[in-house]
């Protein structure tokens, strides 16, 4: 009877050992675990019926029985193993990304040009000691005109077209509008640019646009002279355009500098499309400048004894004309994607 039952122990661990090891997923495997080692399995009935044996039989059996069952346990431990790890190099080579596949194109927008050169601008002269300040696209005629030395009915405000606004306000037509708050507000040396849209009432063409952007600069402080002013000019179109750029100063007139002049940039070396721009005589203007007035020192607290300074208005869309080669103005506030998607 006894050896019996240790021959039906052999036989059960012969067979489900062979079972178990064929096992191909975890669910069966599962399975094979409850019909071997489970409550109704045989294993466990000969275990439960120990008891009953002869006691000097029953030594040999508890310990062969405990064996299989050790032994299957240890099967199943090591195939659950081996399973699980199948299934998770399954996973990952059902899941596997291939990183050099080039990513679908999405539609996202960017920055308008304008915006893009506006922050180029920012980041050069920042970096030369620069700080930002932004104008008021709605001002007072005060701070438009007058206190940039152009009084009510000087003839001086013919030169600019203007939006009048109700309210003696204008739509600003340059961003010199800013230089009496700022030179009124700032401790010397003052060195500040303006980045900022302008308005201007008058028929648009391929060089002008009735809004357009402009970048004021002011630099106040003592003994400040025309050399700082058109070093500094340079030292920026040279960054702006990455290469070394020829500039033009010709004297020019503007109520709230004196001297002041004209800078026009040196376009045969710079783009085609420019000579288109620049009328065939290979310059372009790009911004007017000079020393500023006493009269608008003396207005904003500033001592022209002591003080003297530069400015200058550069319109932002030229440059970037001149930089990619663009010949009309006007594309800039199309809204035309054709040209924005360029950028
Ligand atoms: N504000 C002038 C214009 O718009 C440009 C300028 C600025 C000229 C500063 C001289 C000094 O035409």
């Amino acid at each position: 009877m006894s050896q019996k039952i240790l021959d039906k122990l052999d036989k059960i661990e012969d067979e489900a050992q062979s079972v178990i090891q064929e096992v191909k997923n975890l669910d069966d495997l599962e399975k094979q675990r409850i019909e071997n080692l489970g409550r109704k399995s045989e294993l466990v009935k000969i275990l439960r019926s120990i008891k009953d044996v002869d006691p000097d039989k029953r030594d040999d059996i508890g310990k062969k029985a405990n064996y299989v069952k050790n032994k299957l346990e240890e099967t199943i431990q090591t195939q659950r193993k081996k399973l699980v790890e199948l299934k998770l190099e399954k996973e990952i080579d059902e899941d596997w990304i291939d990183v050099t596949v080039p990513p679908k194109k999405l539609n996202i927008g960017h920055l308008h040009p304008i915006t893009q050169m506006q922050q180029l601008t920012e980041n050069i002269f920042t970096r030369m000691g620069f700080d930002i300040e932004y104008p008021y696209e709605i001002d007072s005629e005060f701070h438009n005109f007058d206190a940039v030395n152009i009084p009510k009915n000087h003839p001086a405000r013919d030169m600019w077209d203007t939006f009048w606004i109700e309210g003696d306000n204008v739509a600003i037509t340059h961003t010199s509008s800013m230089q009496h708050r700022i030179i009124k507000s700032k401790e010397t040396p003052i060195r500040t640019i303006i980045p900022g849209k302008c308005f201007r009432n008058e028929a648009t063409d391929a060089r002008h646009e009735h809004t357009f952007y402009q970048v004021e600069g002011i630099y106040v402080d003592r003994g400040i002279t025309m050399n700082n002013m058109l070093g500094t000019l340079k030292a920026f179109f040279d960054e702006f355009f990455g290469q070394n750029t020829n500039i033009l100063f010709t004297p020019d007139f503007f109520p709230f500098v004196e001297p002041g002049g004209m800078v026009s940039i040196d376009c045969s070396n710079l783009s085609e499309g420019f000579k288109k721009v620049s009328k065939g005589t290979g310059w372009l203007e790009v911004l007017g400048c000079g020393m500023i007035h006493p009269k608008v020192l003396e207005m904003a607290g500033k001592d022209p004894e002591v003080y003297s300074g530069f400015a200058w208005g550069v319109g932002l869309e030229r440059l970037i004309m001149l930089k990619y080669d663009i010949d009309d103005i006007r594309l800039f506030h199309s809204g035309d994607l054709r040209f924005i998607r360029q950028f």
